[in-house]
């Protein structure tokens, strides 16, 4: 009879949200091929907000599609709230996906053909949820982004910014354990960044969630529990908030 082991797996360790270990990512083939991640270590906490900074070609994008599980990666483990991800079939990381993560891409990815309103439902639609309980749920979470009159209207009559807030809501509509978010205050100004990253922190109080946020942005240091350096396709540096952090919330 063999003994279970103690923390065989990092799942078993219940505070991780997200734990990455030795993950490759490579575009393209032969003289093309470009490594976006070589055997990246990398840890979320549930309850935090981990911001990742870092040069632009780094690998901060790629390394937030492969944890969302929306890109396919080679060797290495990925574990998500205890669901491993390397080891499942594409169909079950769509589930998975699904309900338990929300993703606010640096490009909006809004649908043109859809209203505001109708662009924060999809995520509860293609969890069953009825349109009616979908529509009062958008409409509530466009309320507290600021948009709560323009649900009707399409995304490109919207500037940069109110599409962004746009692609906000629509990420934490279902309630997401993992939320993670490219550049999500790039566009905005000053105090609607503040507004946008408030909400955020939110989200991270809760003890069973979990979100991660890339950015260039030095004003929204602050708001990180963590804050992760990544160089070159692999994390170089995590930064604490006790010692690392100066007095304003950015890094000494
Ligand atoms: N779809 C793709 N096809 C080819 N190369 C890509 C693709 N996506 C990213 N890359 C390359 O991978 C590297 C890392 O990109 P990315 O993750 O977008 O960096 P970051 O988000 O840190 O700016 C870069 O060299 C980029 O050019
Ligand atoms: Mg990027």
């Amino acid at each position: 009879m063999s003994l279970p082991t103690p923390n065989a797996s990092p799942a078993a360790n219940s505070s991780l949200a997200v734990h990455v270990r030795g993950v490759s990512k490579t575009f393209g083939t032969g003289e093309a091929a470009v490594a976006a991640l070589k055997g990246v270590d990398f840890d979320a906490r549930q309850g935090e907000l981990l911001m990742i900074v870092g040069p632009s070609g780094c690998g901060k994008t790629t390394l937030l599609s492969v944890i969302a599980g929306t890109l396919n990666f080679e060797g290495g483990e990925l574990d998500v709230f205890g669901a491993k991800l390397h080891q499942m079939k594409p169909r079950a990381i769509t589930e998975f996906r699904k309900r338990n993560v929300g993703f606010i891409f640096q490009a909006f990815n809004l649908i043109p053909t859809l209203s505001c309103i109708e662009n924060v439902c999809v995520p509860l639609l293609i969890n069953g949820v009825s349109r009616r309980v979908a529509e009062r749920k958008a409409a509530a979470l466009l309320e507290q982004v600021g948009l709560g009159t323009r649900g009707n209207e399409r995304p490109l009559n919207l500037s940069g910014g109110q599409q962004q807030r746009v692609a906000i809501a629509r990420a934490l509509v279902h309630e997401p354990r993992l939320v993670i978010c490219d550049e999500p205050t790039s566009a905005l100004d000053k105090d609607t960044g503040g507004h946008i990253m408030d909400l955020l922190r939110d989200v991270a109080r809760h003890p069973d969630r979990c979100v991660i946020v890339v950015t260039h942005d030095s004003r929204v240091f602050q708001y990180a529990d963590r804050l992760t350096e990544m160089e070159d396709g692999r994390v170089q540096r995590v930064h604490d908030r006790s010692g690392h952090f100066d007095e304003e919330g950015g890094l000494k």
